[in-house]
């Protein structure tokens, strides 16, 4: 190589150097592009060991030109080494000025069941001990078992009582638990105790108390002699078991097709024990529970003989008791997925804030 292309070549790794620099991050990095070029397997190192192949007279400047371009390329590497070591050194600076062991703690967020789900819990563990079965049924349901296995024929009034989501199969989604009355006494025959906890559906306006989509809990229980007396034990077993503490209860007339009687269950008020107060509207009271003994016909449709059998269904609002145990003044926060409706809930027993946009706030 002639001293013009030994020029050429060493200006060609000046550059090439320069630009490698540019993308290292890392003192190893420079390390390992610096091994690339210096020292004596380096591109410029293999270089220096060519000096005595040139005549004596062009090695003095080959020399030169190789001296000059280590001395460049060598200041360049120790820039970038600079370069990394005060960045390294401002980053660890700030990560220490960054962290002050006298700020509290960073709580992290607990996770809950949903208070539906907590509820439908409970329930299903009171029930169980009862001997009771839990039971599911289709949320699309057909208009036989949603209303005219339940007493409700096509051109009955008591339709009205409840708005419904007609799909373009013909079926329905389902408005209540009840359908799986007929359903589980089709396929277990008497005796049965049952409860039923599921989704329902109703074409409703929503606001602060009506959702397109809720929850609740059937209970049915069909054997020989069961009477309304049992049905105000079981009742009053349930809620005390919620509730967490004796409550009373009264029945007072209620009217469901497939119900006879039917009634609406009140509980004492948990808020004032039965006083009055702005929740119960100063009654006392509190709507708890649709139920009543299983009306003939409903018998009938289910293949049970109601001259050997009798027996009690409940309807339970589940996401009801669940938005009254927890205090959930708003029923929209259930479905809304905003999981401050999942904070650890409180027990009914103090004062609960409310924030008039979503609800719950805090206990
Ligand atoms: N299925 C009724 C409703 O949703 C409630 C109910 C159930 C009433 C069982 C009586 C007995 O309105």
């Amino acid at each position: 190589m002639d001293i013009e292309q030994l020029r050429n070549q060493v200006a060609r790794i000046e550059t090439e150097v320069q630009s490698l620099l540019k993308g290292v991050r890392s003192l190893d990095d420079v390390r390992r592009v610096r091994s690339r070029f210096l020292g004596k397997k380096g591109a410029l190192g293999k270089m220096m060991g060519t000096i005595r192949d040139y005549t004596p007279d062009l090695r003095g400047q080959v020399g030169q030109a190789l001296n000059t371009a280590n001395k460049a390329v060598t200041a360049l590497f120790d820039e970038a080494a600079r370069r990394i070591s005060s960045s390294e050194a401002a980053a660890e600076a700030t990560k220490a000025s960054a962290f002050d062991p006298t700020l509290p703690g960073v709580r992290p967020p607990l996770g809950n069941l949903h208070p539906v789900t907590i509820v439908q819990w409970k329930i299903e563990h009171v029930f169980q001990r009862l001997g009771f079965t839990v039971e599911a049924g289709p949320d699309m349901e057909s208009d036989y078992y949603n209303f005219e296995a339940l007493n409700i024929p096509a051109d009955h009034p008591a339709r009205d009582m409840q708005d419904t989501f007609w799909l373009t199969n013909g079926l329905l989604l389902r408005t209540h638990t009840s359908p799986v009355q007929v359903r589980s006494m089709e396929k277990f025959g008497p005796p049965i105790r049952c409860i039923v906890p599921g989704r329902c559906f109703r074409y409703e306006t929503t606001d602060a108390s009506h959702e397109n989509t809720f929850h609740q809990c059937e209970g049915l229980m069909i054997d020989r002699n069961i009477s309304i007396a049992n049905l105000i034990a079981v009742m009053k077993l349930l809620l005390r078991e919620v509730f967490e503490r004796e409550v009373k209860i009264r029945l007072r007339p209620g009217y469901f097709p497939f119900v006879e009687p039917g009634f609406e269950l009140d509980m004492s008020c948990l808020i004032c024990d039965g006083r009055g107060c702005a929740t119960c509207k100063k009654s006392g009271w509190l709507e708890i529970l649709p139920c009543g003994m299983v009306h003939p016909n409903v018998l009938r449709h289910g293949g049970i003989d109601p001259h050997e059998y009798t027996g009690f269904a409940f309807g339970l609002g589940l996401t009801r008791l669940a938005m009254m145990k927890y205090g959930i003044h708003d029923i929209r926060v259930m479905n809304s997925g905003d999981l401050r409706a999942l904070v650890p809930p409180c027990r009914l027993t103090g004062p609960t804030v409310w924030d008039s946009e979503m609800g719950r706030q805090a206990c």
